[in-house]
């Protein structure tokens, strides 16, 4: 845990056009600065960094908050980690509760695997580079695959010595607790109760967490034994989760973000030559087909994928169901073959950085178009198996979420298939009808309604109910006015902040994050604090901070013209500010009771029983009056 003086510290010393700065190209443009936005792909500037407020705004994505939030979003990072970027750019001591062998046992059991597989790294990476056997063994199996000195710093390549409690006695004699030896995987009990070495002999590949920190390893063998596994990798633990993780994420990410493009092959060494061969935006899913999550991993950097294969052809029909997947998610795939026999690591040794781009350019080839090739040569002339074929084509296109993009597919497909075009739409759209109709009768609630063809061109937008902007009103008042003092009549010496808090008393927010915004408030309030905008923006929890940043940065206060567009805006509720106050408190209620009517008259439709009948009638009567009265006051009192 970062302590609290650190963070303020931090929070001090931040400059949010320095820090953004140094990813996103800002120009000044009143008191604010514009860039394009890094979290999507535009060609005009919505991006917006207010240095007085401290906030960033997106428009084109939505996004907003504070330099940790940014960090957090660009970078992934978790917030201790953009607190430790920061303090890390303006040269701030972090102070954490310290870890000693004593207060590990009070840390909670992650931060525990994390530290002990910490440990392991080093401990292998050291018995690599300064052991005799480590050198002799491991270093010389590196070198003569060809892995420069630095590949194997970077990654932090390791040994594992080949005895039984090398690695697990240095460990416990260092005080690490067998518990979390034992859930990483690193060490295996015995019968007896006491632990011995898992990847004994073997030299180490540590798998890194996109932040950075190891949370696994995969063990290669150096016998050519076919009875030894090959590899032995982390089992799954608490900090590792096999699907979500991609090999080599973390050093490629700036890379895959630069080149707007991810290499993904199939094992360590594959990532290990191509990042050394200079191409440093590459990633392996470690030997399992890959994942949803993975997909999504690579899509917060990078909607362009390319998969490198291996030449064998039954692990590429394997995986083209996997890819079916990244298509449905958005992305974009194209596939390159090496010729039989070589995988991206021995080719890219074979033939160079300049020849291994070249073999990409020539021969990469988009997914679809690429499996209606392979699904082709294998169906040859039979027309039952040609038939199964388009349907299968179709079927990938159709996850396509973008539909001029599919229907670019469907056009390229009907030539490759020797298929009229209408045909090949005709098909698709029965595809997506039938999708639209398993998916509607998945919500069961709704009722079954006849399908018009007509709508299923497009994916329908899903229309929220309630967007909660009552709720969102009172948030965006409490922000910009909770700190000033109420003067109007009968009512003096009080803040408006506490004002409306003490009114909604009764009143249950619906939204999570309004509610937990209000409650902070009120805990802040009881405290004897007004917490304002700054406070907010600061906050880790990252959905209120997005609401606040977006409440407070509305185009119109981020705006150059901030006048223009205020004229008529901030006068209208600021010179009556009695009115925004009160009429916001009341529509809120009003809402509210209004959803009490309808589930006492739901409740009453549903019941037979007399007598409850009449306990419910009497409580409609009494909401209606209430109703009533709210009415009148918003009416006649306050506004239209
Ligand atoms: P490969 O067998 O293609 O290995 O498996 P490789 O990466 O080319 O390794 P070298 O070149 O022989 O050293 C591809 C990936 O599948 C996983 C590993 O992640 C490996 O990198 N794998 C393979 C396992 O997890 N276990 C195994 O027994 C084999
Ligand atoms: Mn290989």
């Amino acid at each position: 845990m970062i302590i609290k003086s650190t963070i303020d510290r931090i929070m001090e010393a931040t400059d949010i056009v320095e820090v953004i700065g140094e990813f996103v190209q800002l120009k000044k443009r009143g008191a604010n600065y514009v860039g394009l936005s890094p979290f999507a792909n535009e060609r005009t500037p919505s991006f917006t960094v207010s240095p007085a407020k401290g906030i960033f705004k997106d428009f084109s994505s939505g996004k907003g908050g504070s330099a940790v939030t940014f960090l957090m979003e660009l970078e992934k990072f978790s917030y201790p980690e953009a607190l430790k970027w920061l303090a890390k750019k303006y040269g701030i001591e972090v102070e954490e509760t310290v870890e000693t062998v004593e207060n590990k046992e009070e840390e909670n059991r992650r931060e525990s695997l994390m530290i002990v597989t910490a440990y392991a790294a080093k401990f292998f990476h050291e018995s690599l580079l300064d052991t005799e056997e480590g050198q002799n063994i491991g270093l010389s199996y590196f070198k003569e695959r060809g892995f420069s000195n630095d590949i194997i710093k970077k990654f932090e390549l390791g040994y594992s010595p080949d005895q039984w409690e090398a690695f697990t006695g240095q460990a416990i004699k260092n005080g690490y607790q067998q518990q979390f030896l034992e859930e990483s995987g690193l060490s295996v009990k015995r019968d007896n109760g006491t632990l011995y070495d898992r990847y004994r002999g073997r030299v180490m590949f540590p798998i890194h967490s996109f932040t950075g920190r190891v949370i696994a390893f995969g063990g290669r063998t150096l016998k050519s034994d076919k009875n030894v596994p090959k590899y032995v990798n982390s089992p799954e633990s608490e900090i590792y989760h096999k699907s979500n993780v991609l090999y080599g994420l973390y050093f490629a990410k700036k890379a895959i973000r630069e080149v707007d493009n991810c290499f993904l092959v199939e094992g360590y060494a594959d990532v290990l030559s191509v990042f050394q061969a200079g191409i440093e935006n590459v990633v392996a899913s470690s030997g399992t087909s890959l994942t949803v999550e993975q997909i999504r991993l690579i899509g917060r950097f990078t909607k362009n994928i390319t998969i490198l294969y291996d030449g064998d052809a039954a692990g590429i029909k394997a995986s083209l169901r996997g890819l079916d997947m990244i298509l449905e998610e958005g992305l974009n795939v194209k596939v390159v073959l090496f010729p039989d026999g070589h995988d991206p690591d021995s080719y890219v040794r074979l033939v160079g950085t300049a020849g291994f781009k070249k073999h990409i350019e020539d021969n990469k080839k988009d997914f679809i178009l690429y499996k209606t090739d392979l699904l082709l040569k294998d169906a040859g002339n039979d027309p039952i198996k040609k038939a199964e074929v388009i349907r299968e084509i179709v079927e990938s296109v159709a996850k396509i979420p973008d539909s001029i993009k599919a229907s670019v597919f469907i056009k390229e497909c009907s030539y490759l298939l020797k298929i009229d075009e209408r045909a090949l739409l005709s098909e698709l759209n029965k595809m997506r009808m039938a999708k639209a109709k398993k998916d509607s009768q998945q919500q069961i609630s709704r009722p079954q309604v006849p399908v018009d063809e007509s709508l299923l061109e497009e994916p329908q937008e899903r229309i929220e109910k309630d967007d909660f902007s009552q709720e969102k009103e009172i948030i965006r008042l409490l922000l910009l006015y909770g700190n000033r003092v109420i003067d109007w009549d009968g009512i003096a010496n009080t803040y408006i902040g506490p004002f409306i808090i003490a009114e909604l008393s009764d009143i249950t927010f619906e939204n999570e994050t309004c509610k937990s915004f209000v409650e902070t408030y009120r805990r802040e309030v009881e405290n004897g604090v007004l917490p304002d905008e700054q406070y907010f923006i600061h906050l880790p929890q990252k959905e209120i901070v997005d609401l606040t940043v977006t409440l407070i940065a509305t185009k119109y206060t981020l705006s150059d013209n901030w006048y223009e567009m205020h004229k008529i805006l901030v006068p209208d509720e600021q010179v009556n500010m009695r009115a925004t106050i009160l009429g916001a408190i009341f529509h809120l209620k009003k809402q509210k009771v209004g959803k009490i009517l309808e589930g006492l008259r739901n409740e009453l439709q549903k019941t037979a029983v007399e007598e409850d009948q009449e306990i419910l009638l009497n409580q409609y009567m009494h909401m209606k009056k209430v109703e009533k009265t709210i009415s009148d006051y918003l009416g006649s009192v306050i506004l239209k």
